[in-house]
């Protein structure tokens, strides 16, 4: 094939984040609207050339952030197998809907519309696990030590529980109607893992207790997921934002984001992702609701929120 192209979407931690980086379980769900393409086309005799609204020109010359982009590009090229196909020349074009830095999965999703678009380019299916493994590859790269839910939550088609790896869907009893809001803040997930190591190697009881709690409401919304019991899942979120505030990686405008969502009527709001900036995640009764919730949100701030209803998949 002349080109090849591939997407993939964003994602929202429901609940685990953190805590999932020491094996705990987490709950992801898709974010369909929010996509990102990817174009690769084999250009002899010239460097990787990129395009993509962050950057335009030779992977050499690229910034720093492109970093996990080259690294997704030659793992998924080299994983097609094309002999020499590591070493390529090709342009890359990136269009993506994902803002960057907001803890929804960007360079996940970017790595894996990558290894799609090379899959497609050499007309050959990758087996979940190599594709896993590019966009750990590029994971590693942007962000040190990732759990791997992001590469798991980019390419599911619904929500999911992630454990020790490896993803399966899990159940919704009832459409949920979640607002997403930017914090307009960007959050380092690789500076807020880090910085979560860095008091946990200082304060391990504290910590530990923090974690395992985050685990056990992880654990426990599978039950919530399943009957749809908007109420209980509210009680959680709530629950998890304060412990995430109590490791260190909430903020005074995260957490009066979360105020927001709640005295406009959310079952319970709170921030997801790495955080320390980013974006907070707010349940809703309805789409009639969702929309006065986001209206809340963005008059305490937030420059841009998004409503999306999750089913199963
Ligand atoms: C990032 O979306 C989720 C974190 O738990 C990091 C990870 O799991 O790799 C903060």
């Amino acid at each position: 094939r002349a080109v090849g192209t591939g997407t993939a979407h964003a994602k929202a931690i429901l609940f685990g984040e953190h805590a999932v980086v020491y094996g705990a379980p987490a709950i992801a769900v898709p974010l369909h609207q929010l996509e990102v393409e990817t174009m690769i086309r084999p250009t002899p005799g010239s460097e990787l050339r990129i395009e993509s609204e962050l950057f335009a020109g030779t992977a050499s010359s690229a910034p720093e952030v492109l970093r996990p982009v080259i690294t997704a590009v030659r793992a998924a090229l080299g994983a097609v197998g094309a002999v020499g196909a590591e070493e390529m020349q090709a342009q890359l074009r990136v269009r993506s809907a994902i803002p960057h830095g907001r803890g929804l999965g960007s360079s996940a999703a970017v790595a894996a519309a990558i290894a799609r678009a090379a899959a497609d380019l050499f007309g050959t299916e990758l087996d979940a696990d190599a594709f896993h493994e590019i966009v750990q590859r590029a994971e590693r790269v942007a962000h040190g030590n990732p759990s791997g839910i992001d590469a798991r939550a980019v390419s599911a088609a619904g929500p999911i529980r992630f454990h020790g790896g490896s993803a399966r869907p899990t159940g919704v009893g009832a459409p949920l109607t979640f607002v997403l809001a930017d914090s307009g803040v960007p959050g380092s997930t690789a500076a807020a893992v880090a910085g979560v190591r860095e008091r946990r190697a200082a304060d391990p009881v504290r910590m530990d207790r923090a974690i395992s709690q985050l685990a056990d409401i992880a654990e426990g919304s599978v039950l919530d997921l399943e009957l749809g019991d908007r109420s209980a899942l509210g009680s959680r979120m709530l629950e998890a934002h304060a412990l995430l505030g109590r490791i260190g990686v909430s903020t005074v405008q995260l957490d009066a984001l979360v105020e927001a969502a709640r005295a406009a009527g959310a079952h319970g709001a709170k921030l997801t992702g790495g955080g320390l900036g980013g974006c907070v995640l707010a349940l809703a009764e309805s789409e009639a609701q969702a929309e006065h919730i986001a209206l809340a949100l963005r008059s305490t701030g937030a420059p841009r929120t998004w409503t999306t209803t999750v089913a199963a998949a």
